[in-house]
């Protein structure tokens, strides 16, 4: 039978500041313990923080002694004591024990505080989101989600949440997941944007954030099967419109990632200074100039190295290249106007040179690639119809689609931006599969 103890006062190690003096019951977990002669130390944690607990034979007299020795690693209970400051204690607070209560004594911990293997960790994932490090991720990434939700909410956006399931392919069709439909062929969705385009018709300011899938066949550090996207679209906006709003909602993000998640990018390692000179303006890259950069003996020499392939002009930028081109640069970098061979249906011809589409990449820096893709999209419906046709895809499916460029018809523009390498990029991780509580990747379903 596990005791039914219940955190009723709703005291968090967090605030526990606010109680300095005073006795408190902490509910939790053992993360550590240290115990020499008549005294133990025990390092519990509650979820929102660590805090030391000591325990005296002499002030608890021998059975409550015994039971902090019992405690196992990860095992849970609730401790009662006096809250005191001390500098020296992680956190700068200890808490002087009175009472402990065993709740559950915890099975052999299959992860200790020795090295373990990356699979095995990803293994244990359920478990291994208990640890410090896991933790400070976590938690950069939901101020990371609370900053693009302020951002759009407290200018006007309206959020507008997209279907998951979809008839037609937004992203190219090497990457859809089909799904029986009661007989009929579905996607999960690959972007919410086919949307967004009308609901941007419709309320002028919008953005949809969800997850979103793809069938990535490539096990390479920057993708997942599922990760979420936000994305933002905008009636009578531009690229230049679009390039601005993207500029500022990164500023945006990072710099309040800063302000409030110091701690956590200091558990992380993070060299915050990379971070604080995300301010705008980034540098603008047309696809020309980042190509003469990928053509120079340096880049050549540099994608060799990598063992990646050269770049070649009128392709599209694989992972070295953004790799190479963000190392030239202390902010993210937007790269704009690909050859429209190598970028989705929708994008729209730039007047200027036919052969190029309208759209922007945003890179970030420090090697961490593509983190925003959008531009301007086709707004003119014989342009589109035949830009259906030119991919093979299906026109049928694209009926309701083509109403927008029907009925009152403006320019339009939007991108998307990914969580999961933002979150990569920010914390400083080097795979995306930490970025996310319950990673999916190519050979990963579980946990
Ligand atoms: O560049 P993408 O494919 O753009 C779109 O889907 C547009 N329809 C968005 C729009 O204009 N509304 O994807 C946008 C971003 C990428 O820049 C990247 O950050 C992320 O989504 N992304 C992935 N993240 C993790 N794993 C994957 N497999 C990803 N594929 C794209
Ligand atoms: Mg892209």
């Amino acid at each position: 039978m596990i005791p039914q103890l219940i955190n009723r006062e709703k005291i968090y190690i967090e605030n526990i500041g606010q109680y300095e003096g005073k006795e408190v019951k902490i509910h939790g977990w053992l993360y550590n313990a240290r115990h020499s002669g008549k005294l133990s130390f025990l390092l519990l944690r509650d979820g929102t923080g660590v805090i030391q607990c000591v325990i005296s034979l002499k002030d608890v007299g021998e059975e409550i002694f015994a039971r902090a020795g019992q405690l196992t690693q990860e095992s849970s209970f609730v401790a009662t004591g006096t809250v005191r400051a001390d500098k020296r204690a992680p956190g700068g607070y200890e808490l002087l024990v009175k009472n402990i209560e065993i709740v559950h004594i915890a099975k052999e911990y299959p992860i200790t505080p020795k090295e373990h293997g990356e699979t095995f960790l990803m293994d244990h994932r359920h478990l291994w989101l208990r640890s410090s490090r896991q933790h400070a991720i976590l938690r950069v990434r939901h101020a990371i989600i609370k900053s693009i939700r302020d951002f759009f909410d407290s200018r006007g956006f309206t959020l507008i949440d997209a279907p998951v399931f979809t008839p037609a392919a937004c992203e190219g069709t090497s990457t859809l997941f089909e799904t029986d439909y009661f007989g009929e062929k579905a996607y999960l969705t690959q972007s919410g944007q086919l949307y967004m385009e009308p609901a941007a018709l419709a309320f002028g300011k919008v953005y949809c954030f969800g997850p979103t899938f793809r069938a990535e066949k490539s096990k390479t550090r920057r993708h997942l099967t599922e990760f979420w996207m936000v994305e933002p679209e905008v009636a009578y906006m531009d690229l230049e419109g679009d390039m601005q709003l993207a500029e500022e909602f990164i500023e945006f993000i990072v710099q309040n990632v800063l302000a409030t998640r110091r701690e956590e990018l200091q558990i992380l390692e993070r060299d915050v200074s990379k971070l604080e000179s995300v301010t705008r303006p980034f540098p603008r890259l047309s696809y020309d100039e980042a190509a003469a950069m990928l053509t120079t003996p340096e880049a050549i020499a540099f994608a060799q190295e990598k063992e990646a392939p050269a770049f070649v002009p009128g392709n599209d930028l694989g992972g070295a290249d953004e790799t190479y081109i963000t190392q030239k640069f202390d902010k993210p970098v937007l790269v704009h106007r690909y050859p429209s061979a190598v970028k989705a249906f929708y994008m729209k011809n730039d007047p200027q040179q036919p052969d190029r589409v309208l759209c922007v990449d945003v890179l970030a820096p420090e090697g961490y690639g593509e983190i925003v893709g959008g531009g301007q999209r086709e707004d003119d419906l014989e342009t589109l119809e035949a830009k259906i046709n030119t991919h093979q895809l299906p026109m049928q499916a694209f009926r309701w689609y083509l109403d927008v460029r029907r009925y009152g018809s403006v320019p339009h523009a939007g991108f998307g931006l990914g969580v999961e390498r933002t979150v990569a990029w920010i914390c400083g991780l080097h795979h995306v599969r930490e970025t996310i509580p319950f990673a999916r990747l190519m050979h990963r379903l579980y946990p």
